[in-house]
């Protein structure tokens, strides 16, 4: 019996239960009965609290907030989220990618910046990194690149020789690997990082005029990074150190902000762009296409429960509302099955009534039944229907965010055009953009890397890597190796 005015416990079908503590026993030393159905529930429960973890970007957590348009860019978009003055409910979730659901927060490791909109026309979903731009530009070198920065088969170690092995076989990652073991590849909190759509995605106006765009969430607390010595430390001392900073930040009423800048290409450009625009490698140098100023996303509220509101959160690129649409960027193309396809094996086919991945926009599908559905269909259940189902209006909502293609099926790399090259912008990073003190923090962090583990064959073309990217920073990283390992 309870002392105090607390609520009884129940079991999950609501029944009050008599003991919190006592299994049900023949005799208070005797054997415990099947019938017990409350202890088993407990069992039961209890074996099957853990769902398979997201396969990359297993680590990470995140807050809720909302996203408010300040400027007017109606001229390059219809989308209802960013109209002037609309204020959209958010979910956000920051993640490491190749770390699994315990491991430290602080590994050198791109952070997955995951935005989900509430908007009023179904849920805009941009799932974006830290990073401007990524490791490859082939969706089939994707799950060969996790692969490479998660566990050997034999010892279920990470190892840097095949990390390498990868990139260096891989020379469109160095873009990506400079960024990644500068100093912006430890961010020191979440809150002190930008996130970028690294793809270009298109926009439709109320016209069907159609704009690239490339998105860009600056921090509003400033970047800070950390040192690898910090990391390090940190991750032995505080393994959850971006997770406690969000939620502890959030919980003090210190609500981190992003303000959204587009980059903006008018559609026809592309094609005559000095290099591939859609390339996943690439930035669009802030010259040519500056910044314009959209609005500011704002975290103010933490989940109260981790599972229901975070872990099991479904992404998805293909959440896309009218207005906006994807490029021809080959990666974003097949990010459009992969999420979805991801959620149902590991969520459920009906995730999106997990309240967490369901819209406030009223949904009218012709979905049907499916394992732990909730949501009731109703007739009729097939389209077209005379009986008053719903009906799709092209009138309204048409298929505007396309391009034309043509051409014969093949299997081939982009085509070349004037300046595509795997390492003028990660030259430019390293020579325009970084200063002394940044370079040396990139050739020891490099040098720190290489020297813990990677072996010959790889070895030597880590060096060579590095000297295609910068001809003295890769002097002095394999000078740096070879007076580490002799
Ligand atoms: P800019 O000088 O206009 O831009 C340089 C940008 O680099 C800055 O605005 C900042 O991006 C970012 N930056 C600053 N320090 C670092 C660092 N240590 N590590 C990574 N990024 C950093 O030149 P360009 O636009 O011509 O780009 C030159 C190079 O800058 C590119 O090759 C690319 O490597 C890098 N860069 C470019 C971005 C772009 O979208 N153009 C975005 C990020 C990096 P931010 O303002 O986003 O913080
Ligand atoms: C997570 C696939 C490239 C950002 C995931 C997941 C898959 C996946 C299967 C796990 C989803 C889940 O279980 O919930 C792919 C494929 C890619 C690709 C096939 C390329 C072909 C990228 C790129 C970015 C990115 C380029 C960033 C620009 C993320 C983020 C998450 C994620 C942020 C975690 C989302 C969350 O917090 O739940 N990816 N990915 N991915 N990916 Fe990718």
């Amino acid at each position: 019996m309870t002392t105090d005015n607390r609520k009884p416990t129940t079991t999950d079908a609501g029944i009050p239960v008599a003991s919190d503590e006592h299994s049900l026993s023949v005799g208070p030393d005797g054997p415990l009965v099947l019938h017990d159905h409350y202890l088993i529930e407990q069992m039961a429960q209890f074996n099957r609290e853990r769902i398979p973890e997201r396969q990359p970007h297993a680590k990470g957590s995140g807050a809720f907030g909302h996203f408010e348009v300040t400027e007017d860019v109606s001229r390059y978009t219809r989308a209802a989220v960013f109209q002037p003055g609309t204020r959209t409910e958010v979910l956000s979730r920051f993640s490491t990618v190749a770390g699994e659901r315990g491991s430290p927060d602080t590994w050198r490791d791109p952070r997955g910046f995951a935005l989900k909109f509430y908007t009023s026309e179904g849920n805009y979903d941009m799932v974006g990194n830290n990073t401007p731009v990524f490791f490859v530009r082939d969706p089939l070198k994707f799950q060969h690149f996790i692969r490479s920065q998660k566990r050997r088969a034999d010892n279920n170690l990470r190892d840097h020789d095949m990390q390498w092995d990868f990139w260096t076989l891989s020379p469109e990652s160095a873009h990506q690997v400079t960024w990644l073991m500068g100093d912006r590849g430890i961010p020191k909190t979440w809150r002190h990082m930008n996130g970028y759509s690294s793809h270009t995605y298109m926009w439709v106006n109320a016209q069907g005029e159609k704009f690239w765009v490339k998105y860009h969430f600056k921090t509003d607390q400033g970047i800070e990074c950390l040192t690898q010595e910090e990391a390090d430390r940190l991750a032995g001392e505080d393994g959850d150190y971006h997770t406690r900073d969000l939620f502890e930040a959030i919980e003090r009423g210190e609500h981190p902000s992003w303000t959204l800048y587009v980059q903006v290409m008018p559609f026809a450009e592309a094609d005559t762009y000095r290099f591939n625009p859609f390339d996943l490698t690439k930035v669009w140098p802030h010259e040519d296409y500056p910044p314009i100023k959209v609005g500011k996303l704002t975290l103010d509220r933490n989940p109260t429960d981790n599972h229901a509101e975070i872990e099991q959160a479904a992404f998805e690129p293909n959440n896309l509302v009218p207005g906006i649409g994807i490029s021809p960027d080959k990666m974003l193309v097949a990010r459009v099955f992969s999420y979805a396809d991801a959620h149902r094996a590991r969520l459920g086919v009906n995730y999106k009534h997990i309240p967490v991945n369901a819209p406030v926009a009223p949904v009218h599908s012709y979905s049907k039944d499916g394992a732990m559905r909730i949501n009731k269909a109703s007739d009729p259940v097939y389209a077209p229907n005379s009986k008053g189902g719903p009906a799709a209006d092209g009138e309204r909502y048409p298929t505007d965010s396309t391009w034309e293609a043509h051409g014969q099926m093949v299997r081939a790399p982009y085509a070349l055009r004037r300046d595509d090259d795997d390492y003028g912008q990660a030259n430019a990073l390293i020579n325009q953009v970084m200063d002394d003190a940044a370079r040396e923090r990139l050739v020891n962090n490099v040098v720190g890397h290489v020297a813990g583990g990677v072996k010959e064959p790889v070895l030597s073309r880590v060096f060579e890597y590095w000297k295609n990217i910068d001809a003295e920073i890769g002097r002095r990283i394999e000078e740096g190796v070879k007076s580490k390992t002799g």
